[in-house]
């Protein structure tokens, strides 16, 4: 494998992020859980850190200069994810917690007082748990129905057997683009527009592109579409959701309380213009401030760019894994060139469980994930318990999967020899 840069986006970029600089376990980290939560650049760290040391203060309800500044950088941070996503507008977008946050806003605000008994939701059985779980509670007290879209051979979405799912019935198709177990890249934009076809909305879980894919909601053309901050270099307690403006004025609020209303009486409430009807309470500024800086980060990279290294690199470890005979990765196998798939590999290693695997490479200062990430039914579906993962990012380098691979080997020799 052939690195098309002198110096990677990896060697530009690894400076700026504080963390990756030390040893655990006495060897120098080398962190290769990306997929659970991405590190995060000196901007970032800055952002928040200026925050509380400059202008601390409440948005949106203040006189004062502080909180003026608190409010311009809160809302430009808005500007920039809308950017960042290809909203229309800034007020398709609404701050959440995080992406199941948003999920469950959509699941409650809109799955709660739009389906009825018989209704469809197709989900796919390679669902994250918080794209599963708040469907099954919106089914459960309205009586809609869940389906499943199941695996092609290959471990990627049966779009065929998709086909056959829809009917007049489906009301909501809610899909992840990009598996983070799987690694797979789903078919969005062909999901929406056949999906829409049938009358249904579309909510796409962007957990696992956002960071590492140029996201365009109107080429994709959903309905909806949920992040989390912190899998994008941004602080834990921040994610977003994205909605078409005419969808978003059609449902009530998630949750009620200040900021979101635009009277009060004691008998009701007239509510706030979007995106503010759906941010009840003081929200978690100085992280949203910090995901604008992320973006802004993430931007001046390019995203084009984040894409074609992690490519290589997801070309370059597959090609490693490949070697060793007792490993096998679950889903597609990427082109030669690192694409068709996410710069993720989840796998087992023969009768070696991926917990006693994770346990020994964090001896060597490695850090992977081991277990069903989230994903059970999946796993399930698999027949397997558990897998290792490894998730790339693109402060990650050849050298790093070199050092994983040698280390995968000898722990295996290892076990191999008192497993016998
Ligand atoms: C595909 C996918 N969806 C949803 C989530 C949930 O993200 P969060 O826990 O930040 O809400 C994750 C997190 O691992 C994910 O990988």
């Amino acid at each position: 494998m052939t690195f098309t840069q002198e110096r990677t986006i990896a060697d530009q970029v690894r400076a700026d992020f504080p963390l990756l600089h030390q040893q655990v376990n006495g060897k120098p980290l080398i962190y290769l859980d990306n997929a659970a939560t991405s590190q995060k650049p000196q901007v970032v760290i800055e952002a928040l850190e200026d925050y509380y040391q400059q202008y601390n203060s409440n948005v949106h309800r203040g006189a004062h200069t502080l909180s003026g500044k608190a409010t311009d950088a809160y809302e430009a941070a808005r500007d920039k994810v809308a950017k960042f996503v290809n909203a229309s507008s800034r007020q398709e977008i609404v701050f959440t917690r995080n992406a199941t946050e948003a999920i469950n806003l959509v699941a409650y605000s809109w799955g709660m007082n739009n389906l009825k008994p018989g209704d469809e939701i197709i989900l796919s059985v390679m669902e994250h748990h918080s794209n599963i779980v708040p469907w099954q509670i919106v089914a459960q007290k309205t009586g809609a129905v869940l389906k499943f879209v199941e695996l092609t051979p290959k471990q990627t979405f049966d779009f065929p057997q998709f086909q056959t799912l829809l009917s007049d019935k489906t009301k909501l198709v809610s899909v992840v683009h990009v598996s983070n177990t799987l690694g797979c890249i789903n078919p969005v934009a062909e999901i929406c527009t056949l999906a829409h076809e049938y009358g249904a909305k579309v909510l796409i879980d962007a957990c696992q592109s956002a960071p590492h894919l140029p996201i365009d909601v109107q080429q994709i053309g959903c309905d909806w579409l949920v992040a989390s901050g912190h899998k994008m270099c941004a602080p834990t307690g921040i994610g977003f959701l994205y909605g078409k403006e005419k969808v978003l004025l059609s449902m009530p609020p998630f949750l009620g309380g200040g900021e979101m209303i635009a009277e009060v009486f004691l008998d009701h409430s007239t509510y706030g213009e979007l995106p503010h009807k759906f941010e009840a309470g003081t929200p978690a500024i100085a992280e949203a401030i910090a995901l604008g800086a992320a973006v802004d980060y993430l931007n001046s990279i390019g995203m084009d760019k984040i894409h074609a290294y992690e490519a290589e690199l997801t070309a370059y470890l597959f090609q490693q894994l490949d070697k060793i005979p007792q490993i096998k990765i679950y889903g597609p196998y990427p082109n030669s060139q690192g694409e068709g798939r996410a710069a993720l590999a989840a796998f087992t290693a023969g009768e070696v469980h991926a917990n006693d695997l994770a346990t020994l490479l964090d001896q060597e200062g490695i850090a992977i994930r081991s277990g069903h990430h989230c994903t059970q039914p999946l796993h399930r579906h698999l027949g397997i318990p558990a897998t290792a993962r490894v998730s790339l990012s693109f402060y990650n380098t050849r050298e790093e999967i070199d050092i994983f691979i040698h280390a995968l080997k000898d722990t295996l020799d290892f076990f191999h020899s008192i497993l016998g």
